[in-house]
C-alpha cells in the first residue's frame, strides 16, 4: 500500500487526477470504476481543466460507477447518475453510452446486480477504481456487515450514512433507505485502486480502515490485501 498524506485537498485533488490521467494516457481505451460523494470533486474538476486544455482524451474511456440510490432516477438531482452526469461526464469527450451506473429504478433489482456484474466482467474488469471512504468505513455503498459481500447488490443503508448524506438532500426524511453498490468482488479484481479520503473528520476512519485488523465491519479495510493500492488523504 502506498500511503500519502497531504495537507490539502487541492494537492490531494492534483494528485488523483495525476493518477487517474496517467491511467488514460497509458490505457486510452481503459475502464475507470468511478465514486460519488464531495471527496472526488477537486479531483473531477481537474479533469475537466485537462480535458479542455486537450491534454486527456476521454473518447476511449468506458466508466462504471459504484453505487446509485434505490428509487431515484437519473434525471433526479440527488442522483449519481445526476451527480456524474454534471459534475464530469458532460463536461468532458467521454461518450454517454460508455458511462454506467447501476439503475436504482430498475423493476427487478436482483436482475439489475447480476446485469451489472456481467457487465464489469464483459468489460474485462476494472483498470483503475477510484473510491471515497465513508465515516463507518464503507467503500461505495458496501456497509458494515459479518461477511464481505462480493457481488453487486442491494444494501439497507447503515442509519449514520443516511445521517451523513443528509447534508445533500432537503431533509434526513428525504435519503433514500437503499442503494445498489458494486461488490467488494469487482473493486479487489480492480488492476488499482485509489482511495482518498478528505479532512479531519476521517482521521480515526482511516486509521482503522488502513492500520487495523481487515474485517467486514470495516467493509474499506479488505484493500489491505490488494495488490496496488494507492490512498491519499489530507488531513485538514
Ligand atoms: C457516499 C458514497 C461513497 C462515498 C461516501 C463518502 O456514501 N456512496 O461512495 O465514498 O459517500 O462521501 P464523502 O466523499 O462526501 O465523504
Amino acid at each position: 500500500m502506498k500511503f500519502i498524506t497531504v495537507d490539502t485537498y487541492e494537492e490531494l485533488s492534483k494528485i488523483a487526477s495525476e493518477i487517474i490521467g496517467e491511467q488514460v494516457k497509458a490505457k486510452p481505451e481503459c475502464v475507470l470504476g468511478l465514486a460519488t460523494g464531495s471527496s472526488p470533486l477537486g479531483t473531477y474538476k481537474n479533469l475537466v481543466t485537462a480535458c479542455e486544455a486537450g491534454e486527456l482524451d476521454f473518447s476511449g474511456v468506458t466508466s462504471v460507477n459504484l453505487d446509485e440510490y434505490v428509487g431515484l432516477d437519473g434525471t433526479n438531482d440527488q442522483s449519481y447518475r445526476y451527480f456524474m452526469n454534471t459534475n464530469l461526464f458532460t463536461k468532458i469527450n467521454i461518450s454517454l453510452d460508455k458511462t454506467h451506473v447501476p439503475n436504482g429504478c430498475a423493476d427487478d433489482l436482483k436482475a439489475e446486480c447480476a446485469r451489472y456484474d456481467e457487465l464489469i466482467e464483459s468489460l474485462g474488469g476494472i483498470d483503475l477504481q477510484l473510491l471515497g471512504i465513508g465515516l463507518d468505513g464503507h467503500i461505495g455503498f458496501n456497509e458494515p456487515d459479518e461477511v464481505f459481500i462480493k457481488e453487486t447488490h442491494q444494501v439497507s443503508l447503515d442509519p449514520s450514512t443516511i445521517e451523513a448524506n443528509a447534508r445533500f438532500f432537503a431533509s434526513k426524511d428525504d435519503v433514500p433507505t437503499s442503494a445498489v453498490t458494486m461488490g467488494i468482488g469487482a473493486i479487489m479484481q480492480a488492476k488499482k485502486v485509489l482511495l482518498i479520503a478528505n479532512g479531519a473528520g476521517k482521521k480515526e476512519i482511516m486509521q482503522k480502515a488502513f492500520y487495523g485488523p481487515i474485517t467486514p465491519l470495516v467493509p474499506a479495510s479488505v484493500l489491505q490485501l490488494h495488490p496496488d493500492l494507492t490512498v491519499i488523504y489530507a488531513e485538514k
